[in-house]
């Protein structure tokens, strides 16, 4: 896509990604994509802040070389060092000889090893609030460590009030020709994919976003520009709210409901599911059910996030809980979805252990387990009559005060 002037002087200058099946290596984007967003402001000084991946360099240059030589670059902002923005640093080095790298201190004592940046004496901490003048407009700097990493930073502009966020308010999902909050007419889309970029990039630094959120709170926001997704102009307050939200579910309160992640080896374990669900539905709880052998564990982190009741339902696998599930709760070890309320149900062939090791792994997860449910081979009907009135009962502990 061309640059795109979001306000006067100020150019998003990304790029969208299509073909990068996992970001991070890990987290499938390759039905949404993703895009990475840089932005160039053009004053008396010149500066870009936050470079893309190193994909489309070439569509990414030539945009840039649409509005200014890259010779005439004063400064580049790197508020944070992961290299879906700062990747292209080393080429920037020899294209844009003049510019200076601008970061954080912590950026800056680590870029020359991280990212094999030799010339030191072009880069320049900057310390939380400081301002940068590039003629009429300016830059401030807040420091915002762990939104993303420990070095990272926001950069404001004071004259247009803009925050760029970097990965803080962005989102998986491609840009669609429409860049801007209020342009695009499927914004469910984006708002969903926030919630699962959030829970698998951020949601492990939560209460890093809530204290950036709380430092900002007083500077005047008319545009947050992010380095992954929509441009908030319409609504800024939105994407800040609906951050502010997912962040204190790390520590609070979360939505009534139900996640249920199965996995089944010959359908027995998963006959009972229908069972369970139906139970579930006669409360009139909603319920997410999810095939956790066949399903990312990405899909799945948002719905554990935000839902305050678990149902595990596996068979054993070789005297342990089926792999898959317990690769599913490993990662939600892993991304602190902690203090659920949980219940497990399952099947066994001849021993059993499949109970014994969700208990385990629960246990690591802080889950508070009330419901069990483990039965020997293929469930009957009047096993599964059992767990639809288990998965009420379940159900109904939930919507207790
Ligand atoms: Fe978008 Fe933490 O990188």
């Amino acid at each position: 896509m061309k640059p795109i002037e979001i306000k006067p002087g100020i150019y998003w200058v990304g790029v969208n990604d299509q073909t990068t099946d996992l970001f991070e290596g890990l987290w499938p984007i390759k039905e949404t994509g993703v895009s990475y967003n840089s932005y160039l402001i053009m004053d008396e000084k010149k500066a870009i802040i936050d470079l893309i991946k190193p994909i489309k360099t070439e569509e990414y240059l030539l945009g840039l070389a649409s509005l200014v030589s890259l010779e005439e670059i004063d400064y580049i902002i790197v508020n944070h060092l992961e290299p879906d923005h700062a990747g292209l640093l080393m080429t920037f080095s020899r294209l844009a000889p003049q510019a200076k790298f601008i970061g954080s201190a912590k950026a800056v004592e680590m870029l020359p090893r991280f990212l094999k940046v030799k010339e030191t004496a072009r880069l320049e901490a900057v310390s939380d609030g400081e301002i940068l003048n590039l003629g009429q407009k300016k830059l401030q700097f807040f420091s915002t460590p762990f939104v993303h990493w420990p070095e990272t930073m926001m950069t404001y502009e004071p004259e247009t009030k803009v925050l760029f966020s970097c990965d803080a308010f962005g989102g998986y999902g491609a840009i669609q020709g429409r860049i801007f909050d209020d342009e695009v007419q499927a914004l469910e889309f984006y708002e969903e994919e926030a919630l699962r970029y959030y829970v698998n990039i951020v949601a492990n630094y939560s209460q890093r976003v809530i204290a950036a959120i709380a430092k900002l709170r007083d500077v005047p926001v008319e545009i947050i520009a992010p380095s992954h997704g929509l441009i908030w102009r319409k609504n800024p307050r939105r994407i800040i709210e609906l951050y502010q939200k997912w962040a204190q579910y790390a520590s609070g309160p979360v939505e009534k409901g139900i996640t249920l992640v199965y996995g089944s080896m010959y359908g027995f374990t998963e006959s009972m599911v229908g069972a369970v669900a139906r139970g579930v539905a006669r409360t009139g709880l909603g319920c997410h059910i999810f095939d956790g052998a066949r399903t990312n564990v990405s899909y799945i982190l948002p719905s554990l996030w935000t839902m305050e009741g678990v149902i595990i339902g596996a068979p054993t696998y070789e005297v342990k809980l089926f792999p898959p599930l317990a690769a599913v709760l490993e990662m939600a070890r892993h991304k602190r979805v902690f203090g659920r309320k949980a219940a497990y149900f399952g099947t066994y062939g001849w021993s059993g252990g499949g109970l014994k090791d969700f208990l385990r792994l629960a246990e690591s997860l802080r889950w508070n387990v009330t419901h069990t449910f483990e039965i020997q081979g293929m469930p009957g009907p009047e096993e599964l009559s059992r767990a639809e009135k288990w998965g009420e009962e379940f159900a109904s502990s939930l919507l207790k005060p």
